[in-house]
């Protein structure tokens, strides 16, 4: 049984054909419409979701299925204790594939090992976050024409931010792509990314505290937002809430041609006067988000034998 957990259970070759069937439904979606006529996915969302759960609901209703689940533990059965062994388990009678996203790191690892149905990891905990990845890489192409030999900036909150750590992962399989991290001292990098990711593919990265000063150098901007959920103390969160929002003055030493991104929900981290700069990609990248996950919904089924 084919899950994805981590960006990294995908090949680069098996990345590069999702994004290429993802622009053609694209560009094509009523070819689509009927593709999975009588197909079930479950959404099992242990935890908050606007983008990622609509779009996985809104993928496969656009690929002729329904979609049934939950988009809170508390009105599922883990609030009376069940483990997400079980659920999955159960699950698996109802549904042909399941998007599930957890708090606890490792969750969605642990229902694929008790499933008789494809898992997607919708994110887990500070970990992962493949399905965004996959967003963020098909909006960069998109935008950029190609995913290799560009510098990346990545900025915000770098230790909680399970999306920068998936995102990271699939890169540094790119050719010629520089990492720039820029963050607050408490909110770098883990030392497992740094480690099992940056330092042992061989890729160029540094770190910084000034977003401006590093700026004119980046071809891809990807903001994030300081991760509240994930803070220990309220105080912590309240000093460093604010410690990167991106300005219009700040922009004015940014190239041309750089792309922003952003996983949204944004906080302040990008002033609203940003929208309508033809640099800002956010929404755009909103809008890759239902055509990957549809691309990926079809190539599990079809490896599933569904
Ligand atoms: C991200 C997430 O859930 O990790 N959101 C998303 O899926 N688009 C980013 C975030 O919550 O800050």
């Amino acid at each position: 049984m084919r899950h994805l957990i981590d960006i990294r259970d995908l090949t680069h070759e098996e990345i590069l054909s999702l994004l290429d069937l993802a622009d053609d439904i694209m560009a094509h979606p009523d070819s689509y419409r009927e593709r999975c006529r009588y197909k079930k996915l479950a959404t099992l969302f242990f935890e908050p979701s606007t983008r990622t759960r609509l779009s996985f609901e809104a993928a496969m209703m656009e690929l002729g299925g329904n979609v049934l689940g939950f988009s809170e533990a508390a009105s599922s059965s883990a609030s009376k204790g069940e483990s997400v062994a079980d659920t999955v388990r159960v699950v698996g009678c109802y549904a042909d594939i399941i998007a599930m996203r957890h708090p606890k790191e490792g969750a969605p690892l642990a229902a694929a090992m008790h499933s008789t149905v494809p898992i997607i990891n919708a994110g887990d905990g500070g970990h992962n976050h493949p399905t965004q990845t996959l967003t963020d890489l098909m909006t960069i192409r998109r935008e950029r024409g190609s995913l290799e030999n560009f510098t990346i900036g990545l900025c915000g909150d770098l230790k909680f931010g399970r999306t920068v750590h998936s995102l990271i992962a699939a890169l540094t399989r790119c050719k010629g792509v520089k990492f720039v991290c820029i963050s607050p001292d408490e909110l770098r990098l883990p030392g497992y990314v740094k480690q099992d990711l940056l330092s042992r593919s061989g890729c160029g990265y540094t770190e910084a505290r000034d977003l401006a000063e590093v700026l004119p150098e980046l071809d891809v901007l990807y903001m994030t937002r300081v991760q509240r959920e994930r803070f220990f103390n309220e105080e912590d969160y309240l000093r460093l809430k604010d410690c990167y929002i991106l300005t219009p003055e700040k922009l004015a030493g940014a190239k041309d041609s750089l792309a922003i991104l952003h996983p949204l929900p944004r906080v302040n981290e990008i002033d609203t006067a940003i929208d309508s700069d033809k640099r800002a990609c956010y929404f755009r990248q909103a809008l890759c988000g239902k055509f990957v996950r549809m691309a990926l919904i079809l190539k599990l089924l079809e490896e599933a034998g569904k």
